[in-house]
């Protein structure tokens, strides 16, 4: 961004953190042999911001504290500071409503592929963005259409890591078939979840069918907040497989993320699901959803 535009004051979102210092985008970055740059070792969460609060925020952390564990990343502060920054950071970009974007690098480090001895400073990054409510809005009243593709990822999906390729090109490619997602199949034929999404479908039965964690998918933390919705709720819930063939023939279908929970899916691969509407289901663990996670609608 030009800096002589910014005058000191940033348009809502621009304001990006980075290790300690709240920059501009344009003038903000991370080191050239930062490991996350080179090497993709890094991992990442997205929170919903709604009336400046981030949504399901320990939920988050605990995830992220998860992640970087499992690669051997020093978390790069405490947990108290790092929300401190997180509301700094929805204050600095002035948004009311949308995404913020943490990510955590292992620093930056010679290149090398075996992660240095005594390990550099882990990076922290913070970016934020409005989100299209209006978007939104007309996606949950009119549900999206997915495409389906072969789970071209690595064997362990559960980490957040940024190394999102397969991911993205799953989702170009249902882009270019006119869908908004991409539901991720397994060599078996079972749906493992949407390339930035989990998968739902409410199945013949009315059974409100997730697949089971596993190494296979991201634990959504949207995902469990549902579950744990939807069973105080009485609705028959169940955690596993699905293949395409069943979610074809399901009642329902939808998708849940930060940035959306309970997405109705409308359509996969062209075919209608059940009256090829939003299902009621759908509706109703969106504002059971809503609920759990104190989100007033
Ligand atoms: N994506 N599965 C994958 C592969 C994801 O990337 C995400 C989130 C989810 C849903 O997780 P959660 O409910 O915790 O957001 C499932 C984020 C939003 C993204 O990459 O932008």
């Amino acid at each position: 961004m030009n800096s002589a535009r910014w005058n000191g004051r940033a348009p809502a979102g621009r304001i990006a953190y980075v290790n300690g210092r709240y920059l501009p985008h344009g003038q903000a970055g991370v080191h050239i042999e930062d490991r996350g740059l080179q090497l993709g070792d890094s991992i990442y969460e997205v929170t919903n911001v709604l009336g400046g609060v981030p949504i399901d925020e320990e939920a988050h952390l605990d995830r992220m504290e998860r992640s970087v564990g499992e690669l051997g990343i020093a978390m790069p502060m405490g947990r108290a500071a790092l929300k401190l920054v997180m509301r700094e950071m929805i204050t600095r970009n002035r948004i009311h409503d949308g995404l913020l974007y943490l990510q955590v690098t292992r620093g930056a480090a010679r290149r090398d592929h075996v992660p240095p001895k005594n390990p550099p400073r882990p990076t922290l990054i913070m970016t934020m963005r409005t989100q299209d409510m209006a978007a939104l809005a007309a996606r949950m009243d009119k549900g999206i259409a997915v495409a389906t593709a072969p789970d071209q990822r690595w064997a362990r999906c559960d980490i957040k890591t940024v190394q999102l390729l397969p991911n993205l090109m799953a989702k170009q490619a249902a882009k270019a078939k006119g869908a908004f997602e991409a539901w991720l199949v397994d060599r078996d034929g079972f749906v493992t979840e949407g390339a930035s999404t989990n998968a739902w479908i409410v199945d013949e039965q009315g059974e409100v069918v997730t697949r089971d964690l596993s190494n296979a998918i991201l634990p959504g933390v949207t995902r469990r907040i549902i579950l744990e919705a939807a069973a105080g709720a009485g609705l028959k819930v169940a955690q596993r497989k699905f293949t395409v063939a069943e979610a074809l023939r399901a009642r329902e279908a939808f998708i849940s993320s930060a940035t959306g929970a309970a997405v109705p899916v409308v359509r996969i691969d062209g075919q209608a699901i059940g009256d090829g509407v939003p299902g009621p289901l759908s509706r109703r663990i969106h504002e059971l959803y809503a609920r759990k996670a104190g989100i007033k609608s």
